[in-house]
């Protein structure tokens, strides 16, 4: 059986973007595969939380996968940091892994860009945390969404590097991957770029916002004045409108607008209110899910100790076996 691994940040609520590019890829393969989803706590240090609200988010990410529909009895819910064995794979992942191919990451340069005061060691050696979570479990599929792709491909060269310098067939190589189609980049609101929660006010819809929520927030997304002639190329920020429609509304609906505004006659003010309406009735169930699921402590508490138990006994067999390869062995 296939065994699958991947996992979100617990830096704000999940908002569609998490939704289509990671979980519920997820969720389409936890019947089927060998799955391990966590809560990525060790990662968000990063940015240094606040110790109250890092612990507090993990709780809320948790209860919002539930929510969406991950079962914790046929997959492997856990929290990053309840398996610390990542950390050692990590540490020997290090001494593999190249300072310059490290820098010369996108998702490096793009934070050091945002963030050019805290240019931290943890962030220029994230990927290798990530290859750990991935390759703890000897994982070979990871549902994630498309700005994940480069990490795969480093993962892919660590474990690549380790077998080699081993001469072992240890590690496979794992591949971003997307139930059936192509890795998704879920476009933000404004315009331009995905959906991020970092990605400034209004731009992300997250699955706890309440109907008034989405409606104002998709009522303000950015449009023009319309196509000024039949059958014209769409704007970048018209397309994403059409691209957050194809996620959460019917055939019929997309359909509708795609020939007006084929023929000139869309307005986008229909559009957007339709987006939003289809948008509340994909979300308001997972809404409501994730109000019961957070209030229910005893739960979570549940899950999260399954979850670390059979992580657990995974990561350790990871970890021996590789401490063996490398030459830490007991005499
Ligand atoms: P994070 O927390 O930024 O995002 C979690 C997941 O959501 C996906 N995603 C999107 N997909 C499509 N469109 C979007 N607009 C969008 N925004 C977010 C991300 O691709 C991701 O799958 N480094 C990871 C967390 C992680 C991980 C791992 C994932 C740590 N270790 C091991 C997989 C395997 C991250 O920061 O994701």
């Amino acid at each position: 059986m296939e065994t699958v691994v991947s996992g979100i940040r617990p830096t704000g609520n999940l908002h569609l973007g998490n939704y289509f590019g990671a979980v519920n890829n997820f969720l389409k393969m936890q019947q089927d595969a060998n799955c391990y989803f966590f809560v990525a706590d060790y990662h968000s240090l990063t940015t240094h939380p606040h110790p109250d609200n890092l612990n507090a988010s993990v709780k809320q990410v948790l209860a919002e996968y539930l929510a969406c529909g991950l079962d914790p009895e046929i997959s492997t819910l856990y929290i990053q940091s309840d398996l610390p064995e990542t950390t050692e794979l990590y540490l020997f992942l290090n001494m593999l892994s190249y300072v310059g191919e490290l820098e010369r990451s996108a998702s490096f340069k793009e934070k050091i860009r945002k963030n050019p005061d805290n240019v931290n060691a943890g962030l220029l050696t994230y990927p290798v945390l990530m290859a750990a979570d991935i390759l703890i479990h000897r994982a070979t599929k990871v549902p994630v969404g498309k700005d994940q792709e480069q990490h795969l491909e480093m993962t892919r060269n660590f474990a690549v590097r380790f077998n080699h310098l081993y001469g072992v067939e240890f590690f496979p190589e794992p591949v971003a991957y997307n139930f059936g189609v192509q890795l998704v980049k879920v476009p933000g609101l404004d315009g331009s770029g995905k959906m991020g929660k970092s990605e400034g006010e209004g731009n992300a819809i997250f699955l706890i916002d309440e109907d008034d929520v989405i409606k104002k927030k998709v009522m303000r997304a950015v449009t023009d004045v319309g196509p000024t002639g039949p059958n014209q190329q769409k704007p970048d920020a018209i397309e994403n409108i059409f691209s957050l429609m194809r996620l959460v509304s019917s055939n019929d609906t997309i359909q509708h607008f795609e020939d007006s505004f084929n023929n000139c006659t869309i307005r986008y003010g229909d559009m957007k209110k339709q987006l939003a309406e289809d948008m509340n009735v994909f979300i308001s169930p997972i809404r409501e899910k994730i109000k019961l699921i957070s209030a229910d402590e005893k739960y979570l508490a549940k899950v999260v100790k399954a979850g670390a138990d059979k992580a657990h006994e995974n990561g350790r067999k990871t970890i021996n076996e590789a401490r063996k390869i490398i030459g830490i062995r007991s005499f």
